[in-house]
């Protein structure tokens, strides 16, 4: 039987959620990956190093017992944010990348960012002692459209941002179009980019498909098949900068497919799975490991792990959905779906 083992791989961007949720999610990750940058937006967000130290403790007490994973806390960027608690939360050893959500941009964003140009001096902190400024990079001007928001980014924050602070380490989370994804490749190597499952796998027609579908919805939305395309050649490329953060993000079945849905794709019961069907798809199977275990973080500065996974050739279906709490219920990517790959 065909099989893949891979060095451990780990989750560049995830969201945990908190409380009773944290015994739900968390386990999907602990299973497939090595460690994962935990997103700070909680109701209210994580802002200090204390609030971050709590989290973690909570994170980590949801992690089933012999589950060789280790979370890795992210600050939210606020207009507040000074440069001491820059150099304590590095100071600290905890604390991986600092999250810029301008304000408005997406779930729980409202605490973010209004003026970036206004945090230079917090910025240059963050150059000054390597800690990387994490960013969900869309424009909040409700004149911008929604297809458009990641690209008027790029011109208007990104690279005025990137002239100011040339040596600034940035990740652009969730690139979703060839403009960003081309900017990142000329940036030079001080600049990543996450890249998630449903950025590879569909376009924004499949959001529509045969009708409205809320489980594919999320932010920086799905973009058209040219952006898909380009993101596919640039990961089965092997590029460097480019690595595995899946943006798995959960909220309840009630909240998703609602009159009002919410932005999230939950990916994290399928996620390593699903790459490796994508990089299977684009013949590049051979480029899965950089992508998946070693990217990520050489551009961390953190050790490769050292222990493995092993996903065989045998096809599966994923569950229609997964419990939440008393009342709720979390629908993940591809459910119902069969997927060829399976963890061991
Ligand atoms: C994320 C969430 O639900 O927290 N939603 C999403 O659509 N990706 C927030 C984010 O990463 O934008
Ligand atoms: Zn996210």
């Amino acid at each position: 039987m065909k099989q893949i083992t891979l060095t451990r791989p780990d989750d560049w961007h995830v969201h945990f959620r908190d409380g009773d949720a944290l015994g739900e999610i968390v386990p999907h990750h602990a299973r497939r990956f090595g460690r994962a940058i935990v997103m700070p937006n909680l109701k209210p967000p994580v802002t200090s190093l204390n609030d971050a130290m709590a989290y973690r403790q909570r994170v980590v007490d949801a992690i089933p017992a012999g589950c060789d994973f280790t979370p890795l806390m992210t600050l939210y960027l606020t207009q507040k944010t000074s440069p001491e608690d820059i150099e304590n939360a590095k100071q600290s050893g905890m604390i991986y990348g600092v999250k810029l959500y301008p304000a408005g941009a997406t779930t729980n964003s409202d605490a973010g960012v209004t003026d970036i140009f206004a945090l230079l001096p917090t910025l240059q902190a963050m150059t000054n002692v390597g800690l990387p400024l994490l960013i969900h990079a869309e424009v909040t001007d409700p004149a911008v459209d929604v297809f458009d928001r990641e690209k008027s980014f790029l011109e208007q924050v990104v690279k005025p941002l990137l002239e100011k602070l040339p040596d600034l380490k940035v990740v652009l989370e969730h690139v979703t179009t060839a403009d960003m994804a081309n900017f990142v490749i000329d940036a030079g190597g001080h600049v990543g980019a996450t890249v998630t499952p449903q950025h590879l796998l569909y376009n924004r027609s499949d959001i529509f498909r045969g009708g409205i579908n809320p489980h594919l919805y999320c932010l920086p939305i799905l973009k058209r098949e040219q952006h898909r395309e380009r993101l596919c050649e640039i990961v089965a490329s092997g590029d460097p900068r480019f690595f595995l953060g899946t943006d798995s993000a959960p909220h309840s079945q009630h909240a998703k497919e609602s009159a009002c849905g919410c932005a999230g794709i939950f990916s994290a019961p399928c996620a390593i799975e699903v790459y490796a069907e994508i990089f299977e798809s684009l013949g590049a199977l051979e480029k899965l490991e950089g992508f998946a275990s070693f990217h990520g973080a050489d551009f961390y500065g953190l050790p490769r792990n050292e222990s493995q996974i092993t996903l065989i050739n045998k096809p599966w279906t994923v569950p229609e959905s997964f419990p939440m709490d008393n009342k709720n219920q979390l629908i993940p990517l591809k459910a119902n779906e069969t997927l060829h790959w399976q963890l061991v």
